[in-house]
């Protein structure tokens, strides 16, 4: 059965993976294209509706990114939203002019029909994320106004029998109330999808396409226990068996027991057919970072000792065809690549393809997935949920949580600590989904007394932090309780700490990492 499909053409909008998650939400597959994405590929491509994206332009400014006319008479049902929805009015003869006042965030949205396939159901009067300065004055012909706001005649418009919609406001955002129902109407009633991409038919797809690529060839994957990397080695490894070697570099910069559990996982104990080849590679690692006390240049260390490890691996392997990686939709399209060509992932472990070896081609078999997916993937594929649902770690891994000189003594502190910590989270149904919540070791040692001893030892930092793009965070409201048997389980348990203190910074103007 053919998949379907919804495309979406990019016209730079910022919220463009939000439509594509919306509609894959409906188990429905979407893909987003260049807007220069040729009309018969997309006819070739047969997907059951297109949607445009908004995007900071004028439509009358020359310069600004077009479609053909001949896009609105495919025959296929389309919704433009926001510069979508412009160029659309503006292409089919109606108008498009700067509003007296641009409208930029909530606004009260008024439905005028509601028997409108696309706001059916919807209250008379809801609201909608705004996010432009032009706006459409007049609708081409054929087409019926169905909302307005206050400074908006046209907040959207559609003409049923041409299969044509279009809306001013942002449905894909979670601050149009009503705007995900909307689009499912458009995915399930208007354009008549039924629903069928399913993670389990995914895999079968998959499975195929990389056998058929690999063929009899060898691939090359350097594992490092995430989850990106362990669902990569997981698929390909159904796909292509012992032909798929992963080179697992154990840094000893890894959490409590990590190291263990991703041998556990693909080692020869484990479930996965695979050549599974672990360097230990802690005492080279920690020779070179001996001294060092600056976060860049231990960053730079790890970084390169790193590459050479793998590299040397890679060389007494013999000939491997294809490299893979584990890319996922988010970096490709972040990368501004949208379907076209093989990205490679800026990955800070690897630093692009191991040197001197040439590869045919690289391998991303998650390059289509959001990172959701890419978990239910795991879970289908029988990798642990511990592993599926670890939090992010950074690549240099404990070395950013250890203020200073890295030492094995110093590991070992902040793999305990942070152990005492994560079981306290999981034990107080913590959700520690939405941030990264870890323990990291203060280069800071004060006095402290235990039994009749001083005591001058370390001060762990417990951090807990809630994020959505990693790039602004908040310190986590724990409870008290948990911090304080967080507090005395490590100080009792942990030798070499006699402090534990919680860090309530956000970010900005600390960073998420110490270092
Ligand atoms: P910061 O500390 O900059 O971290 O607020 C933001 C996010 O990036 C992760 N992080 C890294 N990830 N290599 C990585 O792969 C690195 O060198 C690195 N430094 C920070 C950090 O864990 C957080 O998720």
């Amino acid at each position: 059965m053919e998949q379907e499909t919804i495309l979406i053409l990019d016209f730079g909008g910022q919220y463009k993976q939000l439509i594509a998650r919306r509609v894959r939400e409906c188990h429905v597959y979407s893909e987003i294209l260049p807007h220069t994405t040729p009309i018969e590929t997309l006819r070739a491509r047969a997907p059951k509706g297109i949607i445009l994206t908004g995007g900071p332009n004028s439509v009358y400014d020359p310069a600004s990114p077009v479609c053909s006319r001949e896009l609105f008479s495919l025959g296929i049902p389309i919704l433009g939203i926001c510069y979508g929805a412009q160029l659309m009015a503006h292409v089919l003869g109606g108008q498009v002019a700067p509003a007296a006042t641009s409208e930029y965030g909530g606004t009260a949205l008024f439905v005028d029909n509601d028997h409108s396939p696309l706001l059916r159901d919807m209250p008379p009067e809801t609201s909608c994320w705004m996010s432009h300065t032009d706006r459409i004055t007049s609708a081409p012909s054929g087409f019926t106004v169905t909302a307005h706001t206050p400074d908006c005649p046209v907040a959207a418009m559609e003409d049923p029998a041409r299969q044509l919609y279009a809306v001013q406001f942002h449905p894909e955002v979670v601050h149009t109330p009503q705007g995900a129902a909307m689009l499912h109407r458009f995915v399930k009633d208007v354009c008549g999808c039924q629903g069928t991409w399913q993670m389990s038919s995914f895999v079968e797809e998959q499975i195929q396409a990389l056998r058929q690529r690999i063929g009899a060839k060898r691939v090359l994957l350097a594992l490092s226990g995430g989850v990106d990397s362990s669902v990569t080695a997981a698929l390909l490894s159904r796909a292509v068996g012992k032909q798929l070697t992963c080179v697992f570099v154990d840094h000893g910069l890894l959490r409590k027991d990590e190291g263990e559990q991703v041998r556990a996982v693909f080692g020869p104990a484990g479930g996965f057919d695979l050549d599974f080849v672990s360097v230990d590679a802690r005492e080279q690692f920690f020779a070179a970072l001996k001294g060092v006390i600056d976060p860049e240049q231990k960053r730079k260390i790890i970084g390169e000792q790193f590459i050479r490890t793998f590299e040397e691996t890679a060389h007494s392997l013999g000939k491997i065809h294809f490299f893979a990686q584990g890319t996922i939709y988010p970096d490709v399209v972040e990368s501004g690549a949208g379907s076209d060509g093989a990205v490679i992932k800026s990955h800070h472990n690897v630093g692009g393809l191991p040197k001197g070896i040439s590869f045919e081609g690289i391998v991303e078999p998650l390059r289509t997935l959001f990172k959701d997916e890419v978990r239910e993937l795991g879970l289908e594929l029988g990798l642990p949920r511990a592993l599926v649902y670890r939090q992010p770690f950074p690549g240099p891994g404990l070395g950013v949580r250890i203020v200073g000189e890295v030492t094995p003594e110093k590991v070992r502190i902040i793999q305990e600590a942070d152990a005492i910590f994560q079981e306290e989270l999981r034990r107080f149904g913590i959700d520690t989904g939405s941030g990264q919540f870890f323990a990291a070791l203060t280069n800071l040692r004060s006095v402290g007394v235990m039994g009749d001893h001083r005591t001058y030892d370390y001060a762990v930092a417990l951090r807990a932090v809630q994020t959505s793009d990693y790039m602004t965070a908040t310190a986590a409201r724990l409870p008290y309780e948990l911090l304080e048997t967080c507090m005395t389980r490590i100080v009792n348990t942990v030798p070499g700490v006699n402090r534990v203190l919680y860090d309530l910074t956000s970010k900005p103007p600390a960073t998420i990492e110490l270092e």
